[in-house]
């Protein structure tokens, strides 16, 4: 088992550092979830805002590797201030790291400081539990469950920033 230390959150401003998401994205969402890579690539990434989770990785060798991509987030703008919170993901072998937790603060924390009000995410119903702890709610009358690429998913909002 790999050791992360020393977290930083970056937010991505080059098409170049962008691949740095999907080092991220293509482990978690096409090999372990078997997203195909077409889905994965939608046409949203080049209006979005992208953010990358670093961590320095320890080897079993005892080497260090400096600065490795460890998860993402990435933030669509909606009309009406609203921010769509999606692609969010961990490497399996970093999770556990509370390294989900930092990403979804910097993308909050980006919110307030670029005009949003809002946010929104589809979470599968599964995984609620990890944005309630977020402060994200499922509100009264948009609280039904639909199917997004073939899994029970649910709307989860945050308001008031
Ligand atoms: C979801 C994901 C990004 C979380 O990343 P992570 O770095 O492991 O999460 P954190 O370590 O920051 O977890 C923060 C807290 O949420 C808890 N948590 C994590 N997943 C949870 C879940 N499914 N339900 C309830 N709580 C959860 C953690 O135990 C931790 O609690 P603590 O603060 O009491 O210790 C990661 O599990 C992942 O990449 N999953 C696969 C991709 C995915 O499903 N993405 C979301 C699409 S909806």
């Amino acid at each position: 088992m790999s050791k992360y230390s020393n977290v930083s959150i970056k937010h991505l401003q080059t098409v170049e550092e962008r691949k740095d998401s999907l080092k991220v994205r293509i482990p978690v969402f096409v090999d372990e979830q078997k997203y195909t890579l077409e889905s994965e690539l939608d046409i949203y990434d080049d209006v979005s805002q992208h953010f990358v989770a670093y961590c320095d990785k320890e080897r079993q060798d005892g080497t260090v590797e400096k600065h490795v991509p460890v998860g993402t987030i990435r933030l669509t703008p909606k009309p009406d201030h609203l921010a769509k919170l999606s692609r969010f993901a961990v490497l399996s072998d970093a999770r556990g790291l509370h390294i989900g937790q930092q990403l979804v603060k910097a993308f909050i924390q980006y919110c307030k400081e670029n005009d949003f009000d809002k946010i929104v995410l589809h979470s599968r119903y599964e995984g609620r539990g990890f944005y309630a702890k977020m402060g994200f709610v499922i509100e009264e009358g948009d609280d039904a469950i639909f199917d997004e690429d073939g899994a029970p998913t649910i709307r989860m909002w945050m308001r008031s920033l």
